[in-house]
């Protein structure tokens, strides 16, 4: 294919000499002259192991070259990549000043031509920037409308800085987001030759796709920092500690909790995260992000009975009371806590969790409920269908399978509030279903 690269950094160097080298006509531009020449006399603008040799390589073979003229280069392509800065400004906003310019430059010159085109955005933006910020410009000053011949696709770079060119050739996944189903077609045979798995999803999917990796990666290092920082303090060797902890892969690395829902509870993890945050401050270590999880951990709780009091509802029915179905655990649930709140705020509830019968309760679990929630028996009622009968809002509380096809009934005459979201084809349960982080 013919392809343009715009912006000639760590990224665009890096795609630019690797698609040459599978075989695709590749013109670069940037703004800066030095790089456009150095790519020109076959060298790479940017220091990264194997990139010289491609880029040599592809320059001798007459199929890459660099220019400051970006109509040249839209000239000479179907497929613009961006790939120029998007650096954070002082208040930690992005500056997308670089996207706007480069992506005028193209809608001008594409103004010129009728051939089809596809414009994909490689630059890091925020969800809703590409259809929001990039799309207009682009049909405003091409005079062209986006749809027939003209595409427009996010399509985020995953490359490792010292690792670049190895992380094109073999990425953990290709994911092309589309303005509209097809806007992928062109992007999709362009890394047909990666192996990897490839996602087709919307722009914003796709931009948020990106934030969600380098969120989660820089979480990943500050989790093992800090670890390894109260482990130090406590004498323990943290490496041979998450060697341990990284061969789980069925539930540390691993897809386990990592689906939006609602606040964790029960009697482990708010206790030993307490145990932990309060053990490191006895040695003058802050945990500040496990601080941060047990605090953002509330605000969750809180989001559940916000969006209550905003639902204007005033009978309340909660199917599930412990922090997981199947389980007659209610210590630190994080369901009693919105069920105490809410009958603190007045409002009329009625609770179904059929794995907790208050009677049978014992031991710890029942001197728990009558410190905490001694009133919870008077709310607690035998049938789900009363329940759902007797509430204008239903609340999901655990997984438990009974509550699946009662609540898709239920919807068709009342809202409910799914803190596990229970059903995957949410588009097609219309307005009344909802969740507070989904
Ligand atoms: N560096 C990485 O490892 C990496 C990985 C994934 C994603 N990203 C994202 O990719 C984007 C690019 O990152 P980078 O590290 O390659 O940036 P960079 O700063 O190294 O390169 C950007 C290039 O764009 C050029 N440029 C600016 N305006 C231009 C214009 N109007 N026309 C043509 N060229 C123009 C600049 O001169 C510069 O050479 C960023 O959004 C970044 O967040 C970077």
């Amino acid at each position: 294919m013919k392809v343009g690269v715009f912006g000639l950094g760590y990224v665009g160097t890096v795609t630019a000499a690797c698609l040459a080298r599978e075989g695709h006509q590749v013109i670069g531009t940037d703004i800066n002259a030095d790089k456009v020449e150095t790519v020109n006399r076959g060298y790479s603008p940017v220091l990264e192991d194997g990139v010289d040799r491609l880029v040599r390589d592809a320059v001798r073979l007459e199929r890459l070259r660099a220019t400051t003229d970006q109509a040249e280069a839209i000239s000479s392509s179907d497929v613009s990549l961006i790939c120029v800065g998007t650096p954070s400004r002082e208040n930690g906003s992005l500056d997308l000043d670089p996207v706007r310019t480069v992506v005028e430059q193209i809608a001008k010159a594409l103004g010129q031509r009728r051939e089809p085109h596809t414009v994909v955005m490689r630059s890091t933006v925020l969800p809703g920037t590409t259809r929001e910020v990039v799309g207009p410009v682009l049909e405003g000053l091409s005079g062209r409308r986006l749809g027939a011949d003209l595409n427009l696709c996010f399509t985020p770079e995953f490359l490792r800085e010292g690792a670049s060119v190895r992380d094109f050739f073999d990425p953990p996944k290709t994911v092309i987001g589309e303005w509209a189903p097809g806007h992928g077609d062109a992007v999709a045979e362009l890394f047909s030759g990666l192996s990897a798995p490839l996602f087709r999803t919307t722009l914003e999917e796709a931009e948020s796709v990106k934030y969600a990796d380098n969120a989660f990666h820089a979480l990943k290092i500050t989790f093992a920092n800090e670890l390894g920082n109260f482990c130090k303090a406590r004498g323990v060797d943290s490496h041979r500690v998450m060697d341990v902890f990284c061969h789980d892969t069925k539930l540390n690395l691993s897809p386990a909790y990592l689906k939006p829902g609602y606040a964790f509870g029960g009697s482990c993890l708010p206790k030993d995260l307490r145990a932990l945050v309060y053990d490191a401050r006895q040695a003058d270590l802050p945990m500040r992000l496990f601080e941060a999880v047990l605090r953002s951990n509330e605000e969750q709780v809180q989001r559940a009975l916000d969006f209550v009091r905003a639902s204007g509802a005033r009978r309340i029915g909660v199917l599930g009371l412990a922090f997981k179905a199947g389980t007659d655990d209610l210590r630190e649930s994080p369901l009693v806590e919105l069920v105490e709140s809410l009958l603190g705020k007045g409002f009329d509830l009625s609770v179904f969790d059929r794995h907790v019968s208050i009677g049978q309760l014992v031991g710890s679990n029942r001197q728990y409920i009558d410190r905490e929630i001694p009133h919870l028996a008077q709310l607690m009622r035998e049938s789900l269908e009363d329940v759902v009968a007797d509430s204008e809002l239903l609340i999901v509380g655990n997984r438990d399978p009974i509550f699946e096809p009662v609540v898709r009934d239920a919807l068709a005459s009342r809202r409910v509030l799914d803190l596990v979201r229970l059903f995957d084809d949410v588009e097609e349960l219309g307005e009344n279903y909802h969740g507070i982080c989904w």
